[in-house]
């Protein structure tokens, strides 16, 4: 069922002021597809009816729910693994070492949707770091949506989810089968710490991060908001701190106090005034 002009505008803006996302002309199919059920679950027949009903009302559930639904929450595990390994070959020794007087790690993976970003992470450290055991870990997830969170908190993945890049010795060792999904075991689930944040509000009091992921959520927003995004970044991040972002994003034309290093297939960025082993990795 059609929507009309004046609808999809609505629904445009109530998503772009919320959430930062851009949903431009021609999207019309994605916003009827996602927001049809939800409209149809609040008792209206028409997504004309349920934007009246939304657009003379305070911000509530209804456009809570909208939001969420317009997020694109597509992650795997191991998601383009080069990444994955430029923590395990390169970044992690070089914090070790350098933190070996504090033991202390804090990692922030914003954007982390239903979990397969921070727990990859968290069993790439458990496998290859036990000396990290003696540390203090910090591990914050966030994202904006309260439903995907509770997917992630829960640590629960369908065989489907589990299949997509997850090593078969990593799922027998950190998981167990109940019923038709795979459950998460407390050993890695307890290691992260899921919390609400919108990036384009104001970002609560954070530790410094040593390693800060954003992956695969700037491609949703226009270049003012990234620039700020990637502002407010270095503001909670250690001087040698690394920032990872998706393969098609990069701080390149938006924050030139970022500069990337390449270690082997995989990029970071790192502050132009960093100092630290891996600076010298892709020169090696
Ligand atoms: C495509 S997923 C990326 C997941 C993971 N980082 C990865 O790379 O696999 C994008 C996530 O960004 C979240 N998101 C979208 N807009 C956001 C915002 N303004 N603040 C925080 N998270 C947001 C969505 O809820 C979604 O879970």
């Amino acid at each position: 069922m059609a929507m009309t002009a004046k609808t999809f505008e609505y629904f445009c803006q109530l998503v772009l002021t919320r959430s930062a996302i851009v949903l431009e002309a021609g999207k019309e199919y994605l916003v009827e597809s996602r927001l049809l059920p939800l409209a149809k679950l609040h008792g209206f027949s028409t997504l004309d009816e349920f934007a009246a009903a939304m657009s003379g009302t305070m911000f509530n559930t209804m456009h809570r729910q909208t939001v969420e639904a317009m997020t694109t929450n597509e992650t795997s595990f191991f998601r383009d693994i080069h990444p994955f390994e430029a923590l395990k070959k390169a970044i992690i020794p070089e914090i070790l070492a350098r933190k070996s007087a504090t033991k202390q790690l804090n990692i922030w993976c914003a954007a982390a949707s239903s979990g397969q970003e921070p727990y990859t992470v968290a069993m790439l450290l458990r496998e290859n770091f036990p000396e990290l055991r003696s540390w203090k870990i910090t591990f914050i997830a966030t994202d904006l949506s309260s439903a995907i969170l509770a997917k992630a908190r829960s640590g629960r993945y369908t065989q489907l989810e589990v299949n997509r890049g997850l090593p078969a010795p990593l799922l027998v060792k950190y998981f167990t089968k109940d019923g038709t999904e795979w459950q998460i075991k407390d050993e890695i689930r307890n290691m992260v710490e899921f919390r609400e944040l919108n990036l384009i509000e104001k970002w609560p009091a954070m530790p410094v991060f040593d390693i800060v992921m954003i992956r695969n959520v700037l491609i949703y927003f226009d270049v003012a908001t990234k620039k700020n995004i990637l502002r407010n970044v270095r503001q909670v991040m250690s001087p040698q701190g690394y920032l990872m972002l998706g393969s098609a994003e990069t701080t390149m034309a938006l924050d030139d106090a970022f500069e990337r290093v390449q270690i082997d297939k995989g990029i970071a960025y790192r502050q132009t005034r960093a100092t630290g082993a891996v600076r010298s990795y892709a020169a090696a």
